[in-house]
């Protein structure tokens, strides 16, 4: 299984429900690599998506305990077991902060945009794979640079 986040110097992910920031460059790149796969959220990272709507050409397999809950184009799972009961091996796990810290051990690949900035109102995070042995540098991407914010792409691999 494999897993997508943008992190900042801190490995924060997050401020006030929403993204610290959206950077064209990589929500296309998101895009290129989720296309075609099943992607695996919360019901909070859903509710950031353009009109609170799943993602287009990818099966959205999303968690919520709320019995309620059925975004049309989405498939609702009340518990882990039977998500990933569900879930092919090519799935990307895509967030939140809860889905990640719950997925992690299950993903041998993290894509990280690594945004080199630190923002200030960040209340969630993710962990910080360079203090995880199990976790190492594949591929580190050059550095790039958008609205003045500097990031790069690096690739874990487990092991
Ligand atoms: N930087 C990035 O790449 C990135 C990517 C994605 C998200 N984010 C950020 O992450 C933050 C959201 O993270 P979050 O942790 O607050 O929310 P989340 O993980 O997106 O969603 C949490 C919700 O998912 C459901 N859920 C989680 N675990 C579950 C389980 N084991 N069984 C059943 N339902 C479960 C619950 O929904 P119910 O309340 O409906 O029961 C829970 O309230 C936002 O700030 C968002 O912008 C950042």
């Amino acid at each position: 299984m494999n897993l997508i986040v943008a992190v900042d110097q801190n490995w924060a992910i997050g401020s006030g429900g929403d993204q610290l920031v959206y950077l064209s460059e990589d929500l296309k790149r998101f895009k290129a690599l989720t296309l075609g796969h099943t992607v695996i959220l919360g019901r909070k990272t859903l509710a950031t998506f353009p009109g609170g709507r799943p993602l287009k050409g990818r099966r959205n397999l999303i968690l919520s305990r709320s019995p309620d809950f059925a975004p049309a184009g989405g498939e609702v799972f009340s518990d882990l077991t039977a998500l990933l009961a569900a879930a092919p091996a090519d799935s990307f796990v895509i967030g939140g902060a809860s889905v990640y810290a719950a997925l992690l051990e299950r993903c041998d690949t993290a894509y990280i945009t690594k945004i080199d900035w630190s923002f200030p109102g960040a209340d969630c995070g993710f962990p910080d794979l360079d203090k995880r042995p199990e976790w190492s540098v594949a591929e580190e991407g050059p550095e790039l640079e958008e609205g003045g914010i500097p990031f790069r792409y690096v690739t874990y691999k487990r092991g």
